[in-house]
C-alpha cells in the first residue's frame, strides 16, 4: 500500500489533520471546518464531526463516501486493519 501522507491535501497542513482528528476520542471537530482551509463543497456541506467511526467510513472510499467533488483524490483503504492503524497514527497528530 502507499504510505500515509505527510499532508492530508495539497492545502491542508499536518497541524490541521491532528486538529481534524483531535482526538479520535474526544468529540472530533466538524468536517469541512479547519480554519483558512477551501474546501469544496464535498466538506462544505459535510455535517458531521470526525469520530473514529466517521473516519473509518469516510478514509475507506473518499471519493465515493463524501459529497461529490472532493478535491481529495484518494482511493482509500479497504483492509479493516490498516484502516485501524491509520486512524490511530491520526490520533496522535496533535
Ligand atoms: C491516508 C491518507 C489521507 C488521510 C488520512 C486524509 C484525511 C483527510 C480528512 C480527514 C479530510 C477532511 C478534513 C476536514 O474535514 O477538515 C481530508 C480532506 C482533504 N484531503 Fe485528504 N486524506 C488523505 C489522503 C489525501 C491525498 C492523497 C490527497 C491528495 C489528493 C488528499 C487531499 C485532500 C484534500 C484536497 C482535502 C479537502 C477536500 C475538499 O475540500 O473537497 N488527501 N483528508
Amino acid at each position: 500500500m502507499g504510505s500515509v501522507p505527510a499532508t492530508v491535501g495539497s492545502g491542508l497542513s499536518g497541524a490541521s489533520v491532528g486538529s481534524a482528528l483531535a482526538g479520535s476520542s474526544d468529540a472530533g471537530r466538524a468536517a469541512g471546518t479547519a480554519p483558512d482551509y477551501n474546501y469544496t463543497d464535498a466538506l462544505k456541506l459535510a455535517h458531521w464531526n470526525w469520530t473514529t467511526d466517521k473516519l473509518h467510513w469516510y478514509l475507506s472510499q473518499p471519493a465515493k463516501q463524501a459529497n461529490p467533488g472532493t478535491r481529495m483524490k484518494y482511493s482509500g483503504l479497504d483492509d479493516a486493519r490498516q484502516l485501524d492503524d491509520l486512524i490511530t497514527y491520526l490520533g496522535t497528530l496533535h
